[in-house]
């Protein structure tokens, strides 16, 4: 029997897979189609202080390569998420993870202040690297400053654990990663989406208004190994890992490369049992290669014995 639990940020999950912010809403939607209990922790969609209405049409483009999406934070704002969502996901008996977004450091101590009497949230994933919004969202993870300052407000205002979700869009991960672990993150998300477009040829216009949106799914999934193994080696705080995890495998390079845990984001548009589907694979993988916990496995790529 393979103990798939894990410790990450100070929660115990009972396993290594979760979903990632913005591809499960407020995991109510879900709810009808498999039981959410036993997922590793839902994450929510990034909640904002005021509601926001997010982007115009199109929000979603799919290319082989994966999918472009510009949705643009919309959401009820943190008002609307305590009053008609937090009710219900109280009452998960899972790990819930709010992800918040500011457009100003202000804007993120405030969420942080407002969230922080509801019992029962296990950590707030702090958002700082939307590609998708006129301002803040990404631009405050591609400085080591900015990021630092964003992680520590919401630090200094949160009894909660935080994680910092960290953007792609980048030329060093490592010194960001580094920001964020002295500014007090608990852990980080490794990543957010990739900047991409697409072009309408009939149209002769980019597809999105905004031009340039998120590029998740196969793509980007060597990107993310590649930036979750580079933090591995950089920092001492846990990593959740995610960017194009479809099946075991996919979840199993990321927790060898260095991942504690793993987020399903893509995958489940097209199926939305995939991250259970995932937490099976995982369990088989882990018994077939004599592995009594789940945890032995982190890093296990680093070694240079192999
Ligand atoms: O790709 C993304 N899309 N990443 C985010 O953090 C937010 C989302 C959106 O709402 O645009």
């Amino acid at each position: 029997m393979v103990d798939l639990s894990v410790k990450i940020a100070g929660i115990c999950l009972k396993n290594p897979v979760m979903v990632a912010s913005g591809t499960f809403g407020f995991a109510r939607e879900y709810s009808r189609m498999f039981d959410v209990n036993e997922l590793g922790a839902v994450v929510t969609k990034g909640i904002t202080l005021l509601p926001k209405e997010g982007n115009p049409p199109p929000r979603l483009f799919e290319t082989p390569a994966g999918l472009l999406n510009s949705v643009g934070l919309e959401n009820p704002g943190v008002e609307g998420f305590i009053r008609d969502e937090w009710p219900y996901l109280k009452n998960l008996q899972v790990p819930v993870i709010v992800n918040i977004a500011g457009e100003t450091v202000e804007e993120y101590r405030r969420i942080a202040q407002r969230l922080s009497p509801l019992e029962g949230i296990s950590a707030l994933e702090v958002n700082i690297s939307c590609p998708n919004v006129e301002k803040g969202g990404m631009a405050f993870s591609r400085h080591p400053d900015s990021a630092y300052e964003v992680v520590r407000a919401v630090k200094e205002q949160s009894p909660f654990p935080v994680i910092a979700k960290l953007s792609p869009n980048v030329s060093d991960i490592r010194e960001i990663a580094l920001a964020v672990e002295e500014a007090g993150a608990d852990a980080v998300s490794l990543i957010n989406t990739m900047l991409g477009m697409a072009v309408d040829v009939e149209k002769k216009r980019p597809v999105f208004k905004r031009v340039f949106a998120g590029l998740s799914g196969p793509a980007v999934k060597p990107i993310a190994l590649r930036m979750v193994y580079e933090v591995y080696e950089a920092v001492k705080i846990p990593i959740i890992g995610m960017g194009g995890i479809f099946g075991w495998r996919d979840a199993v390079e990321f927790i060898l490369a260095g991942a504690s845990a793993v987020a399903v984001g893509s995958a489940i548009f097209s199926d939305p049992a995939a991250p259970l589907k995932i937490i099976r694979g995982l369990e088989d993988y882990a018994t077939r290669n004599l592995k009594t916990r789940i945890s032995d496995l982190v890093g296990l790529a680093h070694r240079n014995d192999a």
